[in-house]
Order: C-alpha cells, then sequence, then structure tokens
C-alpha cells in the first residue's frame, strides 16, 4: 500500500484526479472503475478541467461503477446514474454507451447481479478502481458482515449508513433500503486500487482498515490484501494512524 499524505481535499483531488489521468494517458481505453459520493466530487471537477485544456482524452475510456439505489430511476436525481452523468459523463468526451452503472430500475436482483459481473469480465476486468470509504469501513455498498461478499449482488443498507444519506433526500424514508453492489471479490479483482479518503470522520475507519485485522467487520480491511492499492487521504483522515 502506498499512502499519500494531503494538506486538504483539494489536494487530495487533484492528486487521485493526477492517478487516474496517469492511468487514461498510458491506456487509453483503461477501465475505469468509478464511484460516487461526496469525496470524488473535486477529483471529478478537476478531471473535467484537464480535459478542457486537452490534457486528458476520454474518448475511449470504458467505466463501471460500483454500486447503485436499487428501485430509483434513472432520472431520479439521487441515483448513481445521475450523478456519474452530472458530474463526470455529460461534462467529458466519453461515449455514453462504454458507461455502465449497476440497473437500479432492474427489480429482478439475481439477473442484473449476473449481468453485471459478467459485464465486468467481457470488458477484460477494472484497470483502476476508485474506491471512498463510509464511516463503518464500507466499501461499495459492502457493510459490516461476518464474511466477505465475492460477486455483484444486492445488499440491505444498513441503519447507520440510511443516516448518512439522508442527507441527499428530503427525509431518512426516501432513502432506498437496497443496492446493487460489486462484492468484494469483484473490487479485489481490479488491476489496481485507488482509495481517496477525507475528513476527520473517516480517520478511524481508514485506521482500523490499514492497521486492523483484516476482517468482514471492517469490509476495507481486505485492501491489505490487494498487492496495488494507493490510498490519498488528507490530514485529517489519516489523523487516527497509530
Ligand atoms: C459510492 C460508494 C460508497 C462511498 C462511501 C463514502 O459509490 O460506493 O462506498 O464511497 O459511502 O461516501 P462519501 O464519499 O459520500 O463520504
Amino acid at each position: 500500500m502506498r499512502i499519500y499524505e494531503t494538506a486538504n481535499y483539494e489536494e487530495m483531488s487533484r492528486k487521485a484526479a493526477n492517478i487516474l489521468s496517469a492511468q487514461v494517458i498510458s491506456k487509453p481505453d483503461s477501465v475505469l472503475g468509478l464511484a460516487t459520493g461526496s469525496t470524488p466530487i473535486g477529483m471529478y471537477d478537476q478531471l473535467v478541467e484537464w480535459y478542457n485544456k486537452g490534457d486528458v482524452d476520454f474518448s475511449e475510456v470504458k467505466t463501471v461503477n460500483l454500486d447503485e439505489y436499487k428501485g430509483l430511476a434513472r432520472d431520479n436525481d439521487q441515483s448513481y446514474y445521475y450523478f456519474m452523468h452530472k458530474h463526470l459523463f455529460d461534462r467529458v468526451n466519453i461515449n455514453p454507451d462504454n458507461t455502465n452503472v449497476p440497473d437500479g430500475t432492474q427489480m429482478d436482483s439475481e439477473k442484473e447481479c449476473a449481468r453485471y459481473e459478467k459485464l465486468i469480465e467481457s470488458m477484460g476486468g477494472v484497470d483502476i478502481q476508485l474506491l471512498g470509504i463510509g464511516r463503518n469501513g464500507h466499501i461499495g455498498f459492502n457493510e459490516p458482515d461476518n464474511c466477505f461478499a465475492k460477486t455483484t449482488h444486492c445488499v440491505d443498507l444498513t441503519e447507520s449508513t440510511i443516516e448518512a444519506n439522508k442527507r441527499f433526500f428530503a427525509s431518512a424514508d426516501d432513502v432506498p433500503r437496497q443496492a446493487y453492489t460489486m462484492g468484494i471479490g469483484t473490487i479485489m479483482k481490479a488491476k489496481k486500487i485507488l482509495l481517496i479518503v477525507n475528513g476527520e470522520d473517516k480517520a478511524d475507519a481508514l485506521a482500523k482498515a490499514v492497521y486492523g485485522p483484516v476482517t468482514p467487520e471492517v469490509p476495507a480491511s481486505i485492501l491489505q490484501f490487494h498487492n496495488d492499492v494507493v490510498i490519498v487521504a488528507d490530514q485529517a483522515a489519516l489523523s487516527k494512524m497509530p
């Protein structure tokens, strides 16, 4: 694991954008595994800025997103499909046909999860997977559990995740109760992993993920077993490192 410490969120975003664009420059048809949430917004803004300057070209890039709420339509402004179009896809020259997000409108979980897992395989796997981390150590929507889920699956969201996400909805009651997510096995198959973390509220989870025992109780701790992980985190997020 390589850990880059940055002074603040802006520097974290720039460093992460640097790593992603280096990947795209060295392999223009890279498969990027992408994430949503508040952490990557600054990184996406930075990529768009460099795209506008002519420094990065997304014309051959392919993407697969980590997760999506089950039951939300694509045009719902809280769907991850909507998020990705708003923050990245609609702002750069990526071919929309080359972008993939689990289909939250497909109510047959087994069918959708099998389709998504196969799709990733058919693309030749993920070259670089971007991750954020939840305060409980989750990655994707892989919540603390007593075993690691291997492949793309449907999860029941925990109360703490519903609580954390309700800021995006009119009320906690509007937060979907289920989501589709790549499994831990799917994530671990990515050739490279880029974990970005900011803020003191993530410091405990990050310290446990990097230095604690590898346990499904802290899903991100599995990253200790991946051979190419880069963590870009600001000082606040690194403040609980032993
Ligand atoms: C998002 C995702 C989640 C987030 C995590 C952190 O696609 O899979 O695991 O990365 O919940 O979210 P933020 O960045 O909002 O703190």
